[in-house]
């Protein structure tokens, strides 16, 4: 009985991710327009302009280097895994904020990485969205130690030992 319930439940999540990568396509096309509309929607809900030095495309020669610089578990780079469309690196919190608004607003699926202590990929890999954009914390990495009202406010983009 759970077996035949866990079975058509499987089946169901097969035909639901067949579904939605049918529905969501992929071409290059709609990977060039997702970039667009997230890098101009940035610079809209941003105060300064966000440098474009922030941004890694596919096509960019350091694609490859910055998905790899902080991934724990190489199963995850290997061709076949899905890549981001995007790879976005934000410089301070409130480019974070405005990440987070825009992949709302434009309905893209964001995934986030801190330090990358992240064995399973969840944080630079999605199985079920054929688009997504990665955003990569590792400039935000400060340490502040307060002596003085014992506390530490620690980015998450830092990592043991910093
Ligand atoms: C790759 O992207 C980085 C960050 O946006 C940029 O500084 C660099 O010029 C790009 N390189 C190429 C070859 O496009």
């Amino acid at each position: 009985m759970a077996s035949t319930t866990f079975t058509s439940l499987l089946c169901f999540c097969m035909v639901l991710e067949i579904f939605l990568s049918l529905v969501s396509g992929g071409s290059s096309a709609s990977i060039s327009s997702l970039q667009n509309d997230f890098v101009q929607c940035l610079n809209l809900n941003s105060d300064l302009p966000i440098p474009m030095s922030t941004f890694y495309t596919q096509k960019n020669s350091s694609f490859d280097s910055v998905l790899q610089s902080s991934a724990q578990n190489l199963r995850y780079l290997v061709t076949s895994v899905p890549k981001p469309a995007l790879i976005f690196t934000p410089q301070t919190e409130a480019h974070v904020q405005s990440a987070v608004i825009c992949s709302k607003q434009l309905g893209i699926h964001l995934r986030v990485r801190s330090g990358g202590h992240d064995y399973e990929g969840l944080s630079y890999v999605s199985m079920t969205e054929t688009l997504f954009i990665m955003m990569d914390l590792a400039n935000l990495r400060s340490v502040t130690v307060d002596i003085g009202d014992n506390s530490a406010w620690i980015q998450a983009g830092a990592t043991i030992g910093e």
